[in-house]
C-alpha cells in the first residue's frame, strides 16, 4: 500500500491498520492491549520479560514513540505484537512475538514491516534488535528478512541502580 499525494493534490489519509491476506489485521499497539500482549509474551520462547515490561513502563514506552508499536489481531484476538521505538538515531524493535499456531503465515513479517515503515518515515536509517544468542529459530526469521548479524559488536549494559554516580554529576 502506498501513501502520498492524491491526484487532486490532497494528502491521502494514512490508515491506522493494515490487512494481510492471512486474515490478520496489524494495528497500533494501545495500552488497552497490554494484558493480551503480556499473556502472549509470557508464553513465547525467546522473549524475556523484566521490570521494563510492567503496565506503567509499557504505557510510558508507547507514549514516548506513539504509533510505532503494533499488534496483529485475528478475529478480535491478539496473535502477534512488537514494540518499536527510536532515539532519533537508531530504531529498536523488542519482543516480536507471533502465537505458535499463527506462525509461518507472514504475520511476523507484517509486524516488522509496519515498524520499519514508521522508522523510515521518521528519518531513521538503521534499526537494531537484541536477540538471545541461543534463539536460532528467531535468527533464521531475521536473516530471511535481510537482517545482518553484527559479529564485531557486543552489547554492554549497566543498571543505573548499581551506578554510584550522583545527580550533580549531570552538567545539565
Ligand atoms: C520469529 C517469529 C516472530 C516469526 O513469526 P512468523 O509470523 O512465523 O514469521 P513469518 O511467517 O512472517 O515469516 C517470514 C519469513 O521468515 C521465515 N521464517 C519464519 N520463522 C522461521 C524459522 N523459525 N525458521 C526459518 N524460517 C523462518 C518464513 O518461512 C518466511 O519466509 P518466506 O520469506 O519464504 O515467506 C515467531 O516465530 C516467534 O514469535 N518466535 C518466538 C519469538 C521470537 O523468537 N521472537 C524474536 C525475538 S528477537
Amino acid at each position: 500500500m502506498k501513501f502520498g499525494k492524491k491526484r487532486d493534490g490532497g494528502m491521502k489519509k494514512k490508515p491506522s491498520r493494515y490487512s494481510g491476506d492471512n486474515g490478520t489485521i496489524v494495528r497500533v499497539f494501545r495500552i488497552e492491549d497490554y494484558d493480551a500482549v503480556v499473556a502472549l509474551w509470557r508464553r513465547t520462547e525467546g522473549v524475556g520479560l523484566n521490570e521494563s515490561d510492567t503496565r506503567p513502563a509499557i504505557a510510558a514506552y508507547l507514549r514516548r514513540t506513539p504509533r510505532f508499536s503494533f499488534v496483529a489481531e485475528k478475529n478480535g484476538r491478539v496473535v502477534g505484537a512488537v514494540l518499536c521505538g527510536h532515539d532519533g538515531r537508531r530504531g529498536y524493535l523488542h519482543h516480536l512475538a507471533v502465537a505458535g499456531r499463527h506462525r509461518q503465515r507472514g504475520i511476523g513479517r507484517q509486524l516488522v514491516n509496519a515498524c520499519l515503515a514508521k522508522l523510515r518515515l521518521a528519518g531513521i536509517q538503521k534499526c537494531n534488535i537484541f536477540i538471545f544468542a541461543d534463539n536460532t529459530a528467531g535468527m533464521k526469521f531475521w536473516k530471511r528478512a535481510g537482517w545482518k548479524l553484527r559479529t564485531e559488536l557486543r552489547v554492554m549494559q549497566i543498571r543505573l541502580e548499581d551506578w554510584h554516580g550522583a545527580g550533580n554529576d549531570c552538567p545539565c
